[in-house]
């Protein structure tokens, strides 16, 4: 098991630039859009005859009300009856989907992400479910993940019952932050008695695990504050913690136009506050698992990762890795063998695509080459295990690592020097002060980012 994270401030401060979070190899700024329907279609039908398990993902667009610091693809309303005709559409998918399939594959993990699944009423969520498992053959309770996304504001007792009786067995509750005052500058209301009782009927109805999504850098967090959420958090015990870092884009995203630069925290001040999170963290029997995330030790990814066997998607660390990603929704991503397929981002087009033109709504996408595939897995072994043996990927295709990497062991040489890495011949080692910065790392065997040199595309690595 590895150990605890060393924090080297000068190191960070050093560092801390701005990177991608390597959901996928080679990032979806990379897709094009001469990537079209019928490339999914050719690697579907690959898939079918392969007969990989499936993970699927389903994007439910809509919430009740906006978040200000919100960076997910969302649609505001309170019109619940507004999600019928994205409803048909997925509908629609899921057939084409399922036609090229054939007959009903296995699906071992499920994830409704959003906006706020959860914003769906109980009759929309049981129509959903149930298509699904029309098209597809869900693995039982004991083998399979299914996971959702719930707002607390936007859930209760009925609903978590209604959950777990479809067969939801994990859930990832928001919460961001318990503090008044962090909660109103972004407009997220959401009292500690609403999050308690969604806890309370998890562990009633035996779901089998609970995540909480927290963000550090919200406007008037102080290290002090944001610890006091942190306390109140780990009372309630989840078994996986996810620490997102604010990235304030507000030319990217609206809503946060209405955060006031000058309320947030400053670039120390957030360091503090992650510094102290981690201690935190640790100190209360959580692991770092990579990432911005933390699990307790008998958790499946901190399992999966003494065991070697964890891998990163777009969902982010997951154990299906030899699962095909098929994603359904607006703007979802799948991973199909050496294929990103990514439908379209506005919901009008994607309703459009399906309902007018009968069409899978693909936007655009990407087919990897040798190249791409060799850089994947390192940055995957990297970016998941903190090691990774070059040679070992590179003997297969008949590459000598040495001549193949040499640009990029001589830019790790200074990360060396730095205590980030260790290199032993053709073993590259993350060092427990370098895996804060493992993006830093994997950005080093990333070839398109010489072309697309530091933008504000990506956030900072810290
Ligand atoms: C789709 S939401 C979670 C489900 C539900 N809509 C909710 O808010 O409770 C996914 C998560 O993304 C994170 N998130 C959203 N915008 C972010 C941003 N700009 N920076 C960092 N994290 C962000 C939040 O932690 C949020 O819980
Ligand atoms: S954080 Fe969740 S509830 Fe808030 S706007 Fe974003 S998706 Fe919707």
């Amino acid at each position: 098991m590895l150990g605890p994270l060393k924090w080297q401030s000068s190191l960070i401060e050093r560092y801390n630039q701005q990177g991608p979070r390597y959901t996928s190899y080679p990032t979806a700024v990379e897709f094009s859009e001469a990537f079209a329907p019928e490339h999914y279609l050719q690697a579907l039908a690959k898939i079918k005859q392969q007969q990989t398990p499936l993970s699927l993902y389903v994007h439910v667009p809509f919430c009740a009300s906006v978040c200000y610091y919100c960076g997910c693809n969302k649609i505001i309303t309170k019109n619940r009856q507004k999600a019928l005709p994205y409803l048909a559409a997925i509908e629609k998918e899921i057939q084409l989907v399922s036609k090229q399939l054939g007959c009903k594959p296995i699906v071992e993990q499920l994830h409704w992400g959003g906006g706020t699944p959860t914003f769906l009423t109980h009759e929309q969520t049981i129509q959903l479910f149930k298509l699904l498992e029309q098209h597809f053959q869900l693995a039982d309770d004991f083998d399979g993940d299914y996971s959702i996304e719930i707002d607390p504001r936007e859930a209760d007792w009925p609903t978590m019952g209604l959950l777990r009786s479809l067969g939801f067995n994990r859930i990832s509750l928001g919460i961001q932050d318990f503090n008044p005052t962090v909660q109103k500058a972004v407009n997220r209301l959401q009292s500690e008695a609403e999050t308690e009782a969604i806890f309370e009927a998890a562990r009633a109805l035996m779901f089998k695990s609970i995540n909480v999504d927290l963000i550090y850098g919200l406007p008037f967090q102080t290290t002090k504050s944001f610890l006091e959420t942190l306390d109140k958090v780990v009372q309630l015990a989840p078994d996986r913690l996810s620490i997102f870092n604010y990235a304030h884009l507000p030319h990217r995203f609206k809503p946060q136009r209405r955060i006031k630069a000058e309320n947030l925290p400053s670039a120390k001040e957030k360091l503090s506050i992650l510094q102290h999170t981690i201690e935190h963290l640790q100190a209360a029997g959580y692991h770092y698992i990579g990432m911005d995330h933390f699990a307790l030790p008998d958790d499946k990814l901190a399992i999966a990762q003494n065991k070697g066997e964890l891998h990163r998607n777009f969902q982010g660390y997951t154990t299906h890795g030899h699962c095909s990603l098929i994603g359904l929704g607006v703007s979802s991503i799948s991973q199909l063998g050496d294929n990103y397929c990514q439908n379209h981002t506005s919901v009008e087009d994607y309703i459009q695509s399906l309902e007018k033109h009968n069409q899978l709504p693909i936007k655009r996408g990407i087919q990897l080459n040798q190249d791409d595939l060799l850089r994947r897995s390192i940055i995957q072994q990297l970016i998941c295990h903190f090691h990774v043996d070059l040679a070992k990927y590179c003997q297969p295709l008949n590459i000598n690592w040495h001549s193949y990497f040499q640009d990029e062991l001589t830019q790790l040489h200074p990360m060396a020097s730095d205590g980030l890495v260790t290199i032993d011949d053709s073993k590259i080692t993350i060092t427990d002060s370098g895996r804060l910065l493992v993006r830093n790392i994997c950005m080093v065997f990333d070839s398109y980012l010489a072309k697309n040199q530091p933008s504000n595309l990506f956030s900072k690595v810290i």
